[in-house]
């Protein structure tokens, strides 16, 4: 599997309002099988914290900003997330949070399986001696 790395979508551009869209596996590297979004978040919240064993995700900021920060259990890497037409394509095997957010900041993820909590790791020792 590829490293972490920053996609760019198609963006569509309208005086009308601005378009961006993902396709089949034209825009990610793998089949979409599940959407989820995160909103509301309090500025001082951190989200994430936890790592997949096998789920990759691509991860949007389609409205506001916030930061991501991966670690692969060795090296630390943030990606400050503001544009929509962009994307943080996140490889399994790396522990991820995710905070800073903006006001109004709506995290959305493209993610390649279903959700299945025996995907996670949420300890970071466990993690770590993974
Ligand atoms: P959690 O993984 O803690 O969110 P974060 O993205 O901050 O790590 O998920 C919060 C709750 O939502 C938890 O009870 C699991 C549930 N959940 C689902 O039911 N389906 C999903 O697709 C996701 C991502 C979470």
């Amino acid at each position: 599997m590829e490293l972490p790395h920053i996609i760019k979508f198609p963006k569509i551009c309208d005086p009308r309002g601005n378009l961006t869209f993902v396709q089949d596996n034209c825009q990610v590297p793998f089949d979409i099988r599940r959407v989820y979004w995160v909103y509301d978040v309090p500025g001082d919240s951190l989200r994430g914290s936890h790592s997949h064993r096998a789920t990759v995700e691509c991860i949007i900021a389609v409205s506001g900003c916030f930061d991501v920060t991966l670690h692969d259990g060795t090296n630390e890497q943030t990606f400050t997330l503001r544009l929509p037409n962009e994307g943080l394509l996140v490889p399994p095997g790396y522990w991820r949070t995710l905070q800073n957010f903006s006001s109004g900041a709506v995290c959305m993820v493209l993610a390649s399986l279903p959700y299945d909590e025996d995907d996670y790791i949420r300890d970071f020792d466990t993690f770590m001696k993974r």
